[in-house]
């Protein structure tokens, strides 16, 4: 029965181990989008994972919803994640890029000329905006129209194609957490009318047309896509959830994708993004390797691989505070505890300031 440390066949990729860092948002790069010194230093510290995923990196200038985030669209951006890769893979380590789009998730103040964000409808999601000027009440975004579709798919297949000039292991497809795929798929956020709403297979339409501009830049084996079936955050919910996400899965089966990654958010709060299910049910759908998220720890990682249910687990929280999250998990060791005022923002201090277990 696998466990944390049995090493797993990643398309071309052997991975050592199943743990990977989940992409984690960190505020940390440069207000132009381009990671620094700090940023290596931080991936080069967790390079022990079984795969490393980067912090959720915008696609273009439109795609940003929150300060201080990584983009991928220019060759400023190319440079600066190319010394993050480039020590990632001299400390042993691998690497994919999450590809993002925001959707409605942004501000006026966020964008070029004060435009508004654009999404699938007109649907102002409750809450606040994160901006440089603090929280600020998120606005109706713009419904995008269907001809401004296939500029979307070139956002995304221009920033692939900069990702692997980035020297990037591979790429996942951010189709999660109610940013712009999410809202696509999910019925709460998508009341379109077109071919892109409606039913489930027009909904899941811009993924996969995403996904089929994606994968001949880096060959389906080295793509990989996060859904999020039950995650209430930004305002998400779904009529039918594992409706909806079991005809997803059907339709990326055809792909040959490196993976899905699945977080389980909102399963703690049965209801919240619509009927529950448990989400884990689609891995009997899924026909290539499943990473799955949210909460774990060591003892229900080892239970959820050695059950079959999963092939690889994704964790945040432990890989903030721990760099070296494998070693510790192999030898039982205690864990640092995380910060959760430094997870946003700041420098140093809560990034790359825990100890590893040899330092300590
Ligand atoms: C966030 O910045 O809060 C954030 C970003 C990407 C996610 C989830 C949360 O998928």
């Amino acid at each position: 029965m696998p466990d944390l440390f049995t090493p797993l066949q990643l398309g071309p990729l052997t991975l050592p181990n199943r743990l990977a860092m989940a992409p984690l948002t960190r505020n940390r790069s440069t207000p132009e989008g381009v990671p620094g010194p700090l940023n290596v230093e931080y991936y080069r510290q967790r390079a022990s994972a079984g795969l490393l995923i980067s912090e959720a990196t915008c696609i273009a200038p439109s795609a940003i919803g929150y300060p201080l985030t990584p983009g991928i669209w220019n060759e400023a951006q190319v440079a600066g994640w190319r010394t993050v890769t480039g020590a990632v893979h001299a400390a042993g380590g691998r690497i994919y890029c999450q590809l993002w789009h925001v959707g409605r998730i942004s501000h006026p103040s966020l964008q070029v000329d004060g435009q508004l964000p654009v999404a699938p409808s007109a649907l102002r999601p409750t809450g606040d905006a994160v901006t440089y000027q603090g929280m600020q009440p998120y606005v109706t975004p713009r419904a995008l129209e269907t001809a401004e579709l296939p500029g979307i798919v070139e956002q995304f297949r221009h920033a692939a194609a900069l990702a692997l000039a980035a020297g990037f292991d591979g790429v996942e497809v951010h189709a999660a957490n109610g940013y712009l795929l999410d809202e696509f798929l999910r019925d709460g956020s998508n009341h379109r009318s077109d071919a892109y709403g409606g039913s489930v297979d027009n909904r899941a339409r811009l993924l996969l047309e995403v996904l089929a501009a994606v994968c001949p830049v880096w060959g389906a084996d080295r793509v990989g896509v996060r859904l999020s079936p039950l995650q209430p955050f930004n305002d998400m919910r779904d009529s039918n959830p594992q409706g909806t996400f079991s005809r997803v899965v059907e339709l990326l089966n055809p792909f040959g994708l490196a993976y899905l990654h699945l977080t389980e958010m909102g399963k703690d709060a049965p209801g919240a993004a619509g009927p529950y299910f448990d989400p884990l049910a689609l891995r009997d759908i899924w026909k290539g390797v499943l990473m799955t998220n949210a909460g774990y720890d060591r003892d229900r990682a080892n239970a959820v691989l050695a059950a079959g249910r999963a092939d690889l687990v994704a964790f945040g929280v432990p890989f903030i505070a721990n760099p070296d999250l494998p070693a510790r998990y192999q030898a039982n060791a205690p864990l640092n505890t995380p910060d959760p005022t430094t997870f946003y923002g700041g420098a140093e201090r809560g990034y790359t300031d825990y100890p590893s277990l040899e330092a300590a």
